[in-house]
């Protein structure tokens, strides 16, 4: 963990014009600076950075964000990743919250791993082309295949000798600790003799997408019955193999850039594709996909196409695990290379544009591609397509979230085409399996349904009436902005003598419970969040916001702060003849978007309790809502007579 008083000096020191000018070529215009987005394919520039606001935006694609969100967006750096490369450009020592010793002891294992990987990568791309043996059988080996000389530098693939201990005699002879060769998987210990363990291979770093050498694939040179073609690192504190896609440190832009993901099976495939011009393209290594890659992948676009020969046994295993890929909102499509060839031989045949087209024209939607798959088998057996569409049903469901609808609308429709049965029937089913996801989900997170009568008390502090009265669940966003606005923007201004702003609304959030009626999670976190910086002393801005590890709240911020309300000319106060300023108005603003906001709570109650209202039975209901509603009226004509004359929006 880093401490919060060096993220505060990492913060004051970004400068945002110099961090994206690390990657994207810059041009002053006017105010902002100008370049060509590096997030989308564009001729000409639109993607826009402003020096004082601290953020880029691009008009193409739409991506905007701060300096940080564009080292995670474009490194995809993770949060901490981000701060550690600011301060290390920036000059400032990071200062480690405390962690446990156990932590500790993992976090240097893991740092001498990727010291001596690092090491061994050198040492082998040394022996591959500037040692006799290391030319002639490794690099003519990798020639002869059709590699060229740029592709294999770029990939730093490498050479072990066929000697017993040439490379472990040279790494303990550069002092690289034992222990640590042999977790690295580089050596073996024998008799209390170091072997190396790859000896006479071809080395493949395996980079992790910020381009760290993580572990090596070996492959043999010299198919051997006995010994297997390749002999990988073993799982250690770095080398997770859950983790990895192979060539996601050279596929990052590209991938970006596309829109696309390619995923083949070997490390050869991800190499001849790169060489051949393709290089959103990442290996898994052979294995099924699992969640922490799909996630990995996700971070880079959520269009993921697996390339597979047809003929492979492996390709039922690998689509396993494919349901959670259309959970987490990826739209999978599958190509089959032709019967005898993979990625590899393939692109070598056709060439980059013929291997292009040929995947364009061939790539299906891995559900309905499944789905035929499973009706072909099937053979018409009733008993077995009932249990089909039940299947396909159940994966359908997993198309759960809002933004899916469209998309699931559209399988439905296909899906009963292929299957030949009607669409409201298919329907039904899905919103079946649906309702039970739904159901047991909300077991499982011990999740209320929200209750819409729930009572919450009256916020409001002048006025007599405090009553509990039921409220409804409906959007007052624009109230609640402006409301964490003026915290943010005024919070630490004078509200009278020894109180500021702050101190003011949160005394004001409490008596009333404010903070309760907020609908919106996401402003309502940002006030806990002003609130705990606060009190801990921190001063926040709304720089504080925008450098927040959570980029759903940098968006919430650009989003608050560009939204300025404007002072309605009816404002009984405002009636001077010049016009002043948001700032020398201050105080008038708070106590306005305060009472608006009251205010829109009060209307809100009114609207329910007029519903219900329309819906009473009983005399005793109706007397219950009448005298709310009198109730109710007399704290909005309290508050509105606080107000003055003010026009309603
Ligand atoms: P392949 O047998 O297709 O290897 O296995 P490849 O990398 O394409 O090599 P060439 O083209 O035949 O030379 C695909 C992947 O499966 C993993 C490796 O990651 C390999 O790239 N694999 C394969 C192993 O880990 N161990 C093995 O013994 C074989
Ligand atoms: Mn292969």
């Amino acid at each position: 963990m880093i401490s919060p008083d060096t993220i505060q000096q990492i913060q004051s020191r970004i400068d945002v014009i110099d961090v994206i000018g690390n990657f994207v070529k810059l041009k002053k215009r006017g105010a902002n600076y100008l370049g060509l987005c590096p997030f989308h394919n564009e001729k000409t520039p639109s993607f826009t950075v402003s020096q004082t606001k601290e953020i880029y935006k691009c008009f193409g694609c739409g991506k905007s964000g701060n300096a940080i969100s564009f080292l995670m967006e474009h490194e995809k750096y993770s949060y901490v990743e981000a701060l550690r490369w600011l301060a290390n450009r920036y000059n400032v020592e990071i200062e480690e919250k405390e962690v446990s010793p156990e932590v500790r002891a993992k976090q240097q294992t893991a740092e001498s791993l990727y010291i001596v990987n690092d090491f061994a990568k050198d040492f082998f791309v040394h022996q591959l082309f500037e040692t006799e043996e290391g030319k002639t059988i490794g690099l003519s080996y990798l020639k002869e295949r059709g590699f060229r000389e740029d592709i294999i530098r770029k990939f730093q693939l490498g050479y072990n000798p066929q000697g017993k201990d040439t490379f472990s005699k040279e790494a303990i002879h550069k002092q690289y600790n034992e222990e640590v060769i042999i977790k690295a998987g580089l050596a073996v210990k024998r008799d209390n003799q170091l072997y190396d363990n790859y000896r006479e291979r071809i080395i493949f770093p395996i980079h992790n997408q910020s381009g760290k050498v993580l572990g090596f694939g070996a492959r043999i040179i010299k198919s051997n019955d006995k010994a297997p073609k390749y002999i990988n690192t073993p799982e250690n504190e770095i080398y997770v193999k859950s983790r990895i896609l192979y060539g996601s440190f050279y596929a990052r832009h590209a991938i970006d850039k596309e829109n696309e993901c390619l995923l083949v099976e070997g490390y050869t495939d991800v190499i001849s594709l790169h060489q051949a011009g393709i290089e959103n393209v990442v290996a898994t290594g052979g294995t099924s996909l699992t969640p922490d890659q799909l996630r990995l992948i996700k971070k880079y676009t959520s269009n993921l196409t697996i390339l597979y020969d047809g003929d492979n046994a492996g390709i039922k295993a690998a689509l396993r695990g494919l349901d959670l890929a259309i959970e987490e909102g990826l739209q999978v499509k599958l190509a089959l290379i032709p019967d005898g060839h993979d990625p590899d031989s393939f692109v070598y045949e056709t060439g980059a544009q013929g291997f292009r087209d040929f995947i364009k024209e061939n790539k299906k939607d891995f559900v309905l591609f499944q789905l035929e798959v499973s009706l072909n088998e099937a053979q018409g057996d009733a008993a077995k397509i009932t249990e089909l569409v039940n299947r396909v049903a159940e994966t359908l469901s997993r198309l759960d979230r809002t933004e899916d609808f469209i998309r699931r609308q559209d399988y439905v429709k296909q899906v009963s085409q292929i299957l030949k049965i009607e669409e409201q029937g298919l329907n039904a089913l899905v919103n079946q399996h649906l309702r039970e996801r739904i159901n047991k989900k909300s077991k499982e997170d011990g999740f209320k349904t929200p209750n819409l009568k729930a009572p919450i008390s009256i916020p409001l502090a002048e006025s007599e009436g405090k009553e509990e009265i039921l409220a409804i669940l409906r959007k007052d966003e624009m109230q609640e902005k402006a409301l964490v606005r003026v915290l943010i923007e005024f919070g630490l201004k004078p509200w009278q003598e020894n109180e500021k702003v702050a101190d003011f609304l949160f005394k004001e959030f409490e008596v009333n419970k404010l903070d309760e009626t907020i609908d919106s999670p996401q402003l309502g976190k940002m006030i806990q969040l002003y609130k705990k910086w606060y009190f801990d002393g921190l001063n926040p801005t709304d720089k504080s916001f925008l450098y927040y590890s959570d980029p759903e709240i940098n968006k919430s911020i650009l989003d608050i702060m560009e939204f300025t309300p404007e002072i309605s000319p009816n404002w009984s106060r405002v009636q001077d003849e010049k016009i002043p300023s948001r700032e020398d108005l201050y105080l008038e603003e708070i106590r306005s978007t305060l009472t608006f906001f009251k205010l829109k709570k009060v209307k809100r109650l009114i609207a329910q309790n007029e519903e219900e209202f329309a819906q009473a039975k009983t005399t005793e209901e109706i007397k219950i809502c009448l005298e709310t509603q009198q109730e109710l009226k007399k704290i909005e004509k309290a508050i509105t007579s606080e107000i003055g004359t003010v026009i309603m929006k």
